[in-house]
């Protein structure tokens, strides 16, 4: 297995670990080990770094070494180590950072059928994808599972609705939003009559027991839907490896049920199967309803059995919005009480709200934001910028362009964030060229790029670098760890953080050692330090699946 550059140094040391500073006057990196020594052995941190330092054996690395309070070592690497960095600019997927490459599943987006697309199954999306990105980006097997929701009592509801108000043709002309406004009338009309609750039951009754109308029109609700969610994954450029509903679990749901029962895992509640917790703070859990339906639970322990038995799952993550955290505390604790799970990882990655100025959403009565027009506003806004910027470019470009940037800018928006955080859904900030936004790292890019047309030089270091180049070298070089500890914290934000700082850092060493107005030696340098930089700026954006267009 490769180290990462600093566990490169820290092993030639011969120290556990060594930390890049923040503040380069004292070193581009530092240990605190005589600090720890020192705790142990009860002596003084900065006596003992002074004594270490003068029996270590610095490699060629290192080119310098001194102590700081309170007890710090620090080093400074050589040029020649740094500049390698920039020699050799990352690829994807990164070789040999990984002990063991793993089956890791990661399970976003998931949205309903004959429910509109919400924004916060973009989240789920946006998210989940790039998380999955930083998975393979290190070498794992991934697998991107979306998890349709196609099953459970609001079906019910929309036969009966549709049998009673709707019409094919129809249906068929706008299926999400006149099977959304079906889904609402039913609502309204429950509320003045509640004997139409019935009627639902009894209809999903007989979608469960396969009558051959109900299930001829659910499938078609699916089709419509899938149709329009395929739609809005396409604008996203977002793939799957496996696409599965809810549905499809309920066949093995009999069978993991009866391994609860003889595990003694469920207990019987007026004829319904439940579980109960040890953990005062996890409610008790429905596995089997009274007349023998299954529940979402039940269906989500089938899949998550399958994934772990016979897909062999090493982890599995599933980006599902925080409202359904106590529900992933039930079935993980079940899974685990079964005895499903050894070494494998479960992981519940939550994400928050997005909020919009129109102010919370409720699909029952009808209030959403319709998720294919705010992707396709985000591409007219982008388009408009463009038109502004680059007037000449042909509209066949520009529309790719503004594809990239209004989609990129939707993107990142949410992955800038902690996943964890509630976000605001702001037009003017995420298309913004300056501050912290896709296009402003886009047009960074575009820029080091034209720089690289407009020189006609092959970039060629130097063997020296200035304090500023070192910079962009120490950050360079952390672009392995930073995208493992994304994906270890499940958060792409720490990547997003990454590009910003590196594009910031690369903007204003262009600023202040310009290329091409510099001799023919320096030119090929400083090309050199910014393309080496701009690649790790498109490697980065496309992990957090963000397109990097060459000129904008
Ligand atoms: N379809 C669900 C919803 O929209 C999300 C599914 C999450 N995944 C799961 N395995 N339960 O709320």
């Amino acid at each position: 297995m490769k180290k990462y550059p600093k566990q490169e140094i820290a092993k030639s040391l011969g120290f556990s670990d060594v930390e890049y500073n923040k503040n380069l006057n004292y070193g581009d990196l530092s240990s605190p080990i005589a600090l720890k020594i020192a705790k142990k052995e009860k002596k003084k941190p900065m006596a003992v770094a002074q004594e270490m330092i003068k029996n270590l054996k610095l490699p060629e690395s290192i080119t310098a070494v001194s102590v700081s309070e309170p007890g710090f070592i620090n080093f400074k690497l050589s040029d020649n180590y740094l500049a390698q960095l920039l020699q050799k600019p990352w690829r994807v997927p990164l070789r040999n950072y990984i002990a063991k490459k793993e089956r890791v599943l990661v399970e976003y987006s998931s949205p309903n059928i004959a429910k509109p697309f919400g924004v916060g199954h973009l989240r789920s999306t946006i998210i989940g994808d790039a998380v999955a990105n930083c998975y393979s980006a290190l070498g794992h097997k991934v697998i991107r599972i979306n998890h349709i929701g196609d099953w459970g009592t609001q079906f019910g509801k929309l036969l009966y609705a549709f049998n009673k108000w709707g019409s094919e043709k129809v249906v068929a002309q706008d299926p999400v939003n006149e099977l959304l406004r079906l889904y609402v009338r039913f609502h309204s009309e429950a509320e003045i009559d509640d004997t139409i609750l019935n009627k639902a039951r009894y209809w999903f009754k007989k979608l469960e027991d396969k009558d051959e109308q109900a299930v001829r029109l659910w499938k078609r609700f699916s089709n419509w839907s899938m149709e329009e969610f395929r739609a809005v994954y396409k604008k996203l450029g977002v793939k799957f490896d496996l696409e599965k509903g809810e549905s499809e679990y309920i066949a093995l749901a009999p069978k993991v049920v009866n391994e609860l029962k003889k595990k003694k895992i469920t207990t019987e509640s007026e004829d319904a199967l439940v579980v109960r917790f040890q953990d005062k703070d996890i409610t008790p859990a429905l596995i089997v309803k009274k007349d023998g339906a299954t529940l979402y639970m039940t269906r989500d322990l089938a899949a998550l059995r399958y994934r772990l038995k016979i897909m062999k799952a090493n982890s599995i993550i599933y980006h599902v919005g925080s409202e359904q955290s106590l529900y992933f505390k039930q079935l993980f604790t079940i899974a685990r009480r079964a005895g499903w799970v050894h070494s494998q990882n479960l992981i519940y990655a939550p994400h928050g709200l997005i909020k919009l100025k129109e102010g919370t959403m409720s699909t029952r009565r009808g209030r959403y934001i319709a998720l294919n027009l705010v992707l396709e506003e985000a591409e007219k806004r982008a388009l408009a910028v463009i038109n502004k910027k680059n007037p000449h470019l042909p509209q066949g470009q520009k529309e790719k362009i503004a594809h990239a940037i209004g989609i990129g800018a939707i993107k990142y928006n949410d992955l800038q964030n902690n996943r964890t955080t509630t976000i605001n859904f702001d037009w003017d900030r995420m298309l913004s060229f300056d501050g912290n936004s896709a296009p402003y790292l886009q047009y960074t890019y575009a820029r080091l790029k034209s720089v690289g047309r407009k020189a006609k030089v092959q970039p060629l270091l130097n063997k020296k670098l200035n304090n500023e180049e070192r910079v962009i070298a120490l950050k360079v070089a952390q672009f392995p760890e930073i995208i493992a500890s994304s994906a270890e914290s499940q958060s792409p934000n720490i990547l997003a953080l990454y590009i910003y700082e590196l594009s910031v850092l690369l903007t204003s060493y262009y600023e202040k050692y310009p290329v091409l107005k510099a001799d023919i030696g320096t030119q090929k340098h400083r090309l050199a330090v910014l393309l080496a930089g701009a690649k790790t700026i498109k490697c980065g954006l496309n992990i957090l699946g963000i397109e990097a267009p060459e000129e904008i």
